[in-house]
């Protein structure tokens, strides 16, 4: 797969609106560009919220001491290091298809008791029944088939483990709703152009994430996968949904 360093011109197609492999590479190709900034960016997008959702996911994980877990998609491993410091003696494996995404997760205060794995979320290299709980943080809306990435997390899985899955959500069409989208659409690629000089990544994340599925259809998705009492809560706005869910006994 290959890296290009400068941003796509304006006349290339939109990443949200490529499929299969082309978009994997575009997207993968967004996350190696702006991985320097991408911690900083978050904090000041979100206003600091962004840990919060963060340390509810490994709530819902309830990965039992001593436990081994796996965030999929971990970029700069923020939830395995929320995992690490809120679980005694966790094992935290961080994959990603972004090897620089990790490079920077590894520099950080935790980064060396993360096990940084290259992996794609759609062909995990991890035998059946692994992990005690899995994770992950915006990965469904980048991924190019949702119900395989999900299939891949079933597998992986003990029985009796959970899953949690922290993405963004459409925001609901009342009185908000323009707001948001003129805070998603011009703020967030102003800022994004300013801190990272990648406006294109900035466009992507209102593009992909304006037209993504309700938080119901994405909890049908989970059910459809296997998972049982699959719940979901949203949070900023309804902007941000968490669900989880558990493989049956
Ligand atoms: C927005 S970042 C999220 C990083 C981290 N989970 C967090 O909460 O900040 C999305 C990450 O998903 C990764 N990603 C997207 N598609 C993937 C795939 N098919 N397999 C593995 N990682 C993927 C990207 O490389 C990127 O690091």
């Amino acid at each position: 797969m290959s890296h290009p360093s400068t941003s796509p011109s304006t006349t290339e197609p939109r990443t949200d609106q490529l499929s299969g492999q082309e978009r994997a590479s575009a997207v993968n190709n967004i996350f190696e560009r702006i991985a320097p900034r991408y911690d900083l960016m978050n904090r000041i997008m979100t206003f600091g919220m962004d840990q919060a959702w963060r340390r509810f996911v490994i709530s819902k994980a309830q990965i039992p001491a001593g436990g081994k877990m796996l965030d999929i998609a971990t970029g700069t491993g923020d939830i395995a290091f929320e995992a690490i410091q809120r679980v005694p003696n966790v094992t935290a494996v961080g994959a990603d298809f972004a090897p620089r995404m990790m490079v920077v997760g590894r520099e950080r205060p935790l980064g060396k008791r993360v096990q940084w794995a290259a992996a794609d979320a759609l062909n995990l290299p991890y035998a059946d029944r692994s992990f005690d709980a899995v994770t992950h943080g915006f990965l469904v809306r980048n991924v190019i088939d949702i119900p395989r990435a999900l299939r891949e997390q079933f597998r992986v899985l003990k029985s009796g483990g959970h899953v949690v899955c922290l993405d963004t959500t459409p925001p609901r069409d009342n009185i908000l709703r323009p707001f948001i989208a003129l805070y998603m659409t011009r703020i967030i690629p102003l800022i994004g152009q300013l801190l990272t000089g990648q406006r294109d990544a900035y466009t992507y994340l209102p593009n992909s994430s304006l037209g993504f599925k309700s938080p119901d259809a994405l909890a049908s998705l989970m059910r459809e996968a296997g998972f049982v009492d699959v719940q979901y809560k949203t949070f900023n706005f309804h902007t941000i949904a968490i669900h989880w869910g558990t493989k049956p006994q």
